[in-house]
């Protein structure tokens, strides 16, 4: 385990990061991203106590080039330790960011330099994996885009970072982003719904031309309910694509979803839509999430310009990226249960935040705390071997569970048909069993964990290793 910590004096700035946009130019070099306390106006109120990778905006959508080296220090400037993680990436171990088991979290005005070259093109994301609750419930949840080597032939690109904030009556940041009924059911869900920090923001996008729309569920608790609408809320006359899911390129193709069967956008979960832009400027295409409620707005899409006059038949489709194949009838099958944490214990989260509580568990055992000595991995896979994670949900909430380091595909559930879409992280619903196969072909230890944070942090976690 890497003990390496970098100390670096003076004051730095998060220089050459690219930030999103229609038309943004691609991210030439990061050199440093500081995750520091930040101010934002939201609903017309000021909201302090943010936590960003600048002071007064969004995390930003970090966009790397597939097959390309990438390094970044990341520099802390908040009282609280951390450590960060780049969701759904294939990284090296020791680049995983999370704490105890693959670096030690860094300290304010501490920096950790993360390298490592993406093999998969795709939308993925970032976050802390130290301080995990508090740091993401207030704010530091970023987009995180890897280029393909051959570009799909897209006008514009936007990517859409889809979380909640649970403010209060003035309109503040609660002091508790969490609840212990919630963490011990589905969640605490947050009180305001955004799209990149903004409440129904308005994106133009070039009438007529091709969009390539990346939603990102980076909520800590939310499990979003999206579909697409024209400005008067029926189905778009052109519907789009679904052209990649969690990053990957979609080997079986995931229907367009509508209000009646809206795609389901798990924590850590996310969508390539490929979207024809009405030719006619001014006109619109409506993002929305189901709930309970009215259905909410998250986004409108603005037809800008004149009719470029492109169609979907003319995007080249998306090279499959370069992953190990399992071999089902050879895979071992290992199997895990969520469920119910089977006693009273309190975790030991050494300096990475505990909520004082244990609900959940995986084979029986709650994770006991980042820091907790003594914690072996919950399954040990031999390297380059095939494998089938038989993963049962005996517990009556929905858990998405995410694998870190490896990239697995669905086989089947007891309870619906699943597509064999490579992911990151599975959606089990209440009482579902899913195969899920994969190749063991990145050794370390790979933390393993529901993405509703507060069932991480309250037992529902471990990590498998793979030597
Ligand atoms: Cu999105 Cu363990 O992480
Ligand atoms: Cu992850
Ligand atoms: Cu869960």
């Amino acid at each position: 385990m890497p003990t390496r910590r970098q100390i670096l004096a003076g004051s730095m700035a998060t220089a050459g990061v690219g930030i999103a946009g229609l038309g943004a130019p691609l991210l030439a070099a990061v050199s440093e991203l500081r995750i520091q306390p930040a101010r934002y106006r939201l609903l017309e109120e000021t909201i302090g106590g943010l936590v960003s990778l600048s002071p007064d905006a969004p995390p930003p959508v970090l966009r790397l080039r597939q097959g390309e080296p990438f390094e970044v220090d990341v520099s802390n400037a908040l009282d609280d330790f951390t450590a960060m993680h780049w969701h759904g990436i294939r990284v090296p171990n020791g680049m995983d960011g999370v704490p105890y088991l693959t670096q030690v979290p860094f300290g304010r005005d501490e920096t950790f330099r993360y390298a490592f070259t993406p093999e998969d093109a795709g939308t993925y994301w970032y976050h802390p994996h130290c301080m995990t609750m508090d740091q993401m419930a207030r704010g530091l949840t970023g987009v995180l885009v890897v280029e393909e080597m051959e570009p799909p032939g897209f006008d514009s690109d936007l990517a859409l970072n889809l979380r909640d904030f649970r403010l209060d009556g003035r309109g503040q940041l609660r002091e508790r982003q969490w609840s212990a009924r919630g963490a011990a059911r589905a969640g605490t869900h947050g009180s305001v719904l955004t799209a990149n920090w903004e409440v129904t923001p308005v994106y133009a996008a070039p009438a007529g031309g091709l969009l390539r729309l990346r939603l990102a569920a980076t909520d800590p608790t939310r499990i979003y309910r999206v579909y697409l609408t024209d400005a008067e809320g029926a189905p778009l006359p052109e519907p789009g694509r679904i052209i990649a899911i969690d990053g990957h390129p979609v080997r079986e193709a995931v229907p367009w979803p509508t209000e009646e069967a809206p795609l389901l956008l798990s924590p850590g979960q996310r969508a390539d839509l490929a979207l024809a832009v009405p030719a006619e400027e001014g006109r619109e295409i409506q993002v929305f999430t189901d709930r309970p409620g009215p259905p909410h707005l998250l986004a409108r899409l603005r037809a800008e310009g004149t009719d470029a006059g492109r169609t979907l038949a003319e995007l080249r489709p998306l090279a499959p990226n370069p992953l190990s194949e399992p071999d089902l009838a050879a895979a071992k099958v290992v199997e895990f249960v969520f469920g119910w944490s089977p006693e009273e214990s309190v975790q030991d989260n050494g300096f990475c935040g505990t909520l004082g509580y244990t609900f959940w568990s995986i084979n029986r055992e709650p994770w006991p705390g980042d820091a907790a000595k003594g914690t072996g991995p919950l399954a040990t896979l031999r390297l380059g071997r095939s494998y089938i994670l038989r993963l049962r949900n005996e517990s009556p909430n929905d858990h998405p569970i995410h694998l870190h380091g490896l990239t697995f595909r669905p086989v089947q559930s007891n309870r619906r048909k699943v597509a064999g879409n490579w992911t990151d992280t599975a959606l089990l619903l209440e009482g579902e069993t899913m195969d899920v196969a994969l190749v063991a072909d990145n050794p370390g230890n790979w933390a393993f964990h529901c993405h509703v944070i507060e069932h991480q942090k309250t037992g529902l976690a471990g990590y498998l290793r793979v030597e």
